[in-house]
This record gives C-alpha cells, structure tokens and sequence, in this order.
C-alpha cells in the first residue's frame, strides 16, 4: 500500500534502540522524541535554533532537534540525554549534580550533550566556553556549568584548556 504524502514511515536507532514510527515528513525530530518515542529529556527552549536546549547527537554530530525535519532522520543514530547514563549517571551528570550546574534544568540536557561530545572531540573548539557557546542557560551564570565540565573531564583523564 503507498503511503499518504503527508506521512512517512521513518526507521531510527535511538539510544541503541531501532524504532519505526509514522510521522509528517516535516515534523520535527524534537517533536518525534517527546511524543513519539516518550523521551521528553529533550527540551524545546526557543524552537528557533537560538538556545540549544534541544541538541541531540545525531549520526555522532550535535544537531538541534528543533530545526531537524523528519525527512534527514531515517536511518540516523540519535543519542539523547537519555542515552549518557548507563548502568550509573554518566561522569558529565555526575559532576552536573554535584556542581549545582543545573538549576531550572531547561538548558540541561542540551548542555550536557553539548558537553559530552566536547569532552570526545575536544579538538572541535578551541575552549569549553567556545565548545558550549551555542547552548544558552539563564540561570547559573555559566560558572557551575564550567566546573561541572572541568571535574567531568578531570574523571575522565581528559585535559581542557583553561576558559
Ligand atoms: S529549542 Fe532548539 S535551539 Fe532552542
Ligand atoms: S539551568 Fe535554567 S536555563 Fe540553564
């Protein structure tokens, strides 16, 4: 049977999980995460590109969930907030809570995403303030964010340059 034009059936690994789901061709990935699939770790600040509070990893690169049309998620690997923890917190949401790096905690999982994959790609910026300068938080003031991320690397044995 052909599929309605307004719908396509999209095949996803995420989190580890391949998950096939019917959706708009344009509708969002954010959206798809939240109310498709139920990870609702993902959050929607601005819905614009601006804040970052929706960035996932997406075939390993940072994406915002929030311009990323259905249509370019067939067949991509997506890592979500989710996907960090496994059988305990992952070193980066350990730090985050031992930090007080989160307050409101709407900028949270996209800043640990962002944080996670400059901690693997540290080449990718020339500082942690370069590497979370696309994530926006109104709360903390950025210091316990950086803390965070300097213990979390300290743990992991990876060395940062200095903000
Ligand atoms: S919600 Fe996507 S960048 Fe703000
Ligand atoms: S903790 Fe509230 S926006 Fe960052």
């Amino acid at each position: 049977m052909t599929e309605p034009l307004d719908r396509m059936t999209l095949t996803l690994t995420v989190n580890g999980r391949t998950i096939k789901v019917a959706v708009h061709p344009m509708a969002r990935l954010l959206d798809i995460l939240r109310e498709e699939i139920g990870l609702t770790g993902t959050k929607e600040g601005c819905g614009e590109g601006e804040c970052g509070a929706c960035t996932v990893l997406m075939n390993g690169v940072p994406v915002l969930a929030c311009l990323t049309p259905a249509c370019q998620v067939d067949g991509a690997e997506v890592v979500t907030v989710e996907g960090l923890a496994k059988e305990t917190l992952h070193p980066i949401q350990q730090a985050f809570l031992e930090e007080g790096g989160a307050q409101c905690g709407i900028c949270t999982p996209g800043m640990l995403i962002s944080a996670f994959y400059y901690l693997e790609h540290p080449e990718c910026a020339e500082n942690l303030r370069e590497a979370l300068a696309g994530n926006q938080c109104r709360c903390t003031g950025y210091t316990k964010i950086f803390s965070s991320v300097r213990k979390a690397a300290e743990r992991l044995g990876k060395t940062i340059p200095e903000v």
